[in-house]
């Protein structure tokens, strides 16, 4: 089993597993952070934070059932300085990545700004696509003109590896045009993709949707994403700039889709609803599972089929 190598490294930040929580799943609290710590995920990854802690929106906000889930949490956090000092009285080993979701341009700064100061951070990830706030807007990750003026500031002064977690996209003309933004700074990584926007499930019994929020309008994770996940992935592995790692995350249920993943061009996965469905342990049956997938393949490391996917002639 052990000769299997399924370590990995983001812009020389080395896991030494590739295996990874989502940001949102389980990393809110001290609790759900020291867990993740202590399991064998390969980094952890932070809930997204904002300047100041936010309650989030109105329960009921997150529905699971046998294929996925959809939420409209609001993002509730505990606010950066939680995130930030939670390091600093406890001896870890593995990357910490913060997740962070400014409400406007000024709080993103100031949040980069703020993570700069702490050497226990290894990298950021900024949350380009959250789905669930001010439905008004759009989600930045949409909004092409503003997420460059906003990576032009932050690269003004940022010194720590950065990270766009990316919301889906669904046609060649958006792939292009954001690869291009992209591609123009010096990002570490791209993680897609957070949930899909805007779905709803429907309680058949109550003929009611299943979340308060948005009118039962929510982001749409877990196994029925995955094909989406998998696409962007893909398109990213082809159109980004080669130092530019990508974070595949979307629908992983099992070694099996982590083998996927990686085959469209993934140097690390994220797990978010399942994650949330099973608890800390999913960590170690993953693992195992690409392990066994790994070796009945014949291959010894990720590296052998990572970006290999071939396509029908
Ligand atoms: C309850 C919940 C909360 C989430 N919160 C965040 C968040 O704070 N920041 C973020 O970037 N993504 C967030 N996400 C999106 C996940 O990180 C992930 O991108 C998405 O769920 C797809 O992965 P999955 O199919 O493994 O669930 C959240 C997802 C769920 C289900």
């Amino acid at each position: 089993m052990d000769k299997i190598d399924i370590s990995t490294s983001i812009s020389n930040i080395k896991l030494s597993s590739c295996i990874m929580n989502a940001s949102g799943a389980l990393c809110s609290t001290e609790i759900e952070l020291l867990n993740l710590l202590k399991s064998s995920s390969g980094a952890i990854i932070t809930k997204s934070c904002t300047n100041i802690l936010r309650k989030g929106n109105l329960e009921p906000r997150y529905f699971e059932w046998k294929l996925g889930s959809i939420n409209s949490m609001g993002l509730p956090n505990l606010g950066i300085d939680f995130y930030l000092y939670f390091l600093e009285n406890i001896e870890f080993k593995k990357p910490f990545f913060l997740s962070i979701s400014g409400l406007s341009t000024e709080e993103n700064l100031l949040l980069v700004e703020k993570s700069n100061a702490f050497s226990n951070i290894d990298a950021l990830e900024l949350n380009f696509s959250c789905p669930n706030i001010n439905t008004n807007k759009k989600i930045l990750g949409y909004n092409f003109n503003e997420i460059s003026n906003l990576l032009e500031k932050i690269f003004e002064f940022n010194k720590k590896p950065v990270g766009i977690k990316l919301p889906p996209y669904f046609n060649d003309d958006h792939f292009n045009k954001i690869s291009n933004i992209l591609n123009k700074f010096p990002i570490s990584f791209v993680t897609c993709i957070n949930s899909i926007p805007n779905g709803i499930f429907i309680d058949i019994n109550k003929e009611s949707t299943v979340i308060r929020p948005n009118n039962g309008f929510g982001g749409i994770g877990g196994k029925i994403i995955k094909p989406f996940a998998l696409s962007n992935v893909n398109k990213f592995y082809s159109l980004l700039r080669k130092d530019i790692s990508i974070i595949g995350c979307g629908g992983i249920t099992s070694g099996k889709d982590i083998f996927e993943h990686i085959l469209c061009g993934a140097t690390a996965v994220q797990v978010g609803t399942q994650f949330i469905k099973e608890g800390i342990k999913i960590f170690d049956r993953l693992k195992n599972e690409l392990v066994s997938f790994i070796k009945n393949k014949d291959y010894s490391s990720i590296n052998n089929f990572k970006g290999n996917l071939k396509k029908v002639k």
